[in-house]
């Protein structure tokens, strides 16, 4: 594994922003923007023996700073939606930034992929540093963080996220890549077969938020317990799959640590992309509320051209008892792991 890192533009207010390209033997490579800790670009092996970059993202980072998304980005403090921004925790009341709806998504307004990251090259991976303030977007304590990506010899893409704090409070990162493995920018993925080892996921409301209700996936368009196309059921008469405008649901993971949870596979390329992680549970999301926009390499980007595979705890935890908490104390270590892993059909 090589790393090699370049300047890659400015933020509007004038911070530098680099771009880091992880190289392993095979000549496959991984680029990441110490902004956001964004995965910029994966660029793997497909079944002509030339490299796919399976990943959207952009060309300029005022286009990373000015677009909704999420694009390729590190969320946190806390993924997914927390319910009109609020919890309450130890007895005292949070209320946090709101920047969906009524409601707080994925770190709010400057969540952690609006960040530029501290970096550390180390000889088998690229480290990111940030410390999130007591207050930071309304969240108590102070977050001292790591986040670390590796690209090995066996195309296998490991994303490491470590965190202690000084009081006690509330943590769920994720990852928010798009994946397209028919290559970015080539339109949707709805042909891509997808394979995820949930027997249940958590019920939305209309606002994409959990009703706090686990639903079995048996005879409904979420089972994905045997592969299948992602459009298959897509368009079906289904008010969970009518709340989100498609999957934007989490699945919960069967099983325990570090662990495989999904396989999405694409024909066209022949590359097939197994998910591991040590989180409980995957958002499934169909970039059904992906706008038109220009992609990298001026390719154009629109509903449902790639798919995120967001591991992470259940959203809105702090409102349902019932689900894993997410709840970090001092003294604590917050440790998650996941990894994407490219193989040919
Ligand atoms: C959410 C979607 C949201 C998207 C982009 C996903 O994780 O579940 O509802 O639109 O991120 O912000």
């Amino acid at each position: 594994m090589s790393v090699f890192g370049k300047e890659f533009g400015k933020t509007s207010d004038g911070r530098t922003v680099n771009l880091y390209r992880i190289t392993n033997e095979n000549g496959a490579y991984v680029e990441v923007l110490d902004y956001g800790c964004i995965l910029h670009a994966i660029c793997v092996p497909n079944k002509d023996g030339a490299l796919t970059d399976v990943c959207l993202g952009y060309d300029t980072v005022a286009e990373y700073e000015a677009n909704d998304g999420y694009l390729g980005a590190f969320v946190g403090r806390h993924a997914n939606r927390i319910g009109e921004g609020k919890f309450t925790l130890n007895g005292v009341n949070y209320s946090l930034a709101v920047n969906n709806g009524p409601n707080h998504l994925h770190g709010g307004l400057k969540g952690f992929d609006r960040v530029v990251w501290g970096t550390c090259v180390a000889s088998d991976r690229l480290i990111f540093s940030h410390t999130s303030p007591d207050g930071d977007e309304g969240y108590p304590g102070n977050l001292m963080m790591t986040v670390s990506y590796s690209f090995d010899d066996t195309n296998t893409l490991t994303l490491s996220y470590d965190a202690v704090c000084d009081q006690d409070t509330v943590v769920n990162f994720t990852n928010h890549c798009y994946f397209n493995l028919n290559g970015q920018g080539t339109g949707t993925v709805t042909d891509h077969l997808l394979q995820v080892n949930a027997d249940e996921f958590t019920e939305n409301d209309e606002n994409c938020l959990p009703t706090g209700k686990i639903l079995s996936v048996e005879g409904t368009p979420f089972d994905f317990r045997k592969a299948k196309p992602i459009g298959r059921d897509i368009h079906a008469d289904d008010v969970n799959l009518k709340n989100g405008s498609g999957y934007d649901h989490n699945f919960i993971l069967s099983g325990e640590g570090l662990r495989d949870v999904a396989v999405l596979t694409s024909e066209k390329t022949g590359i097939v992309m197994t998910t591991r992680t040590t989180q409980p549970g995957v958002q499934v999301y169909t970039a059904n509320f992906l706008t038109d926009r220009r992609g990298k390499n001026d390719t154009h980007y629109g509903i449902r051209d790639g798919i995120c595979l967001e591991t992470q705890h259940y959203p809105d935890a702090v409102h349902h008892p019932h689900f894993p908490t997410v709840v970090l104390k001092p003294g604590e270590e917050y440790h998650q792991e996941t990894q994407y892993v490219f193989t040919l059909k």
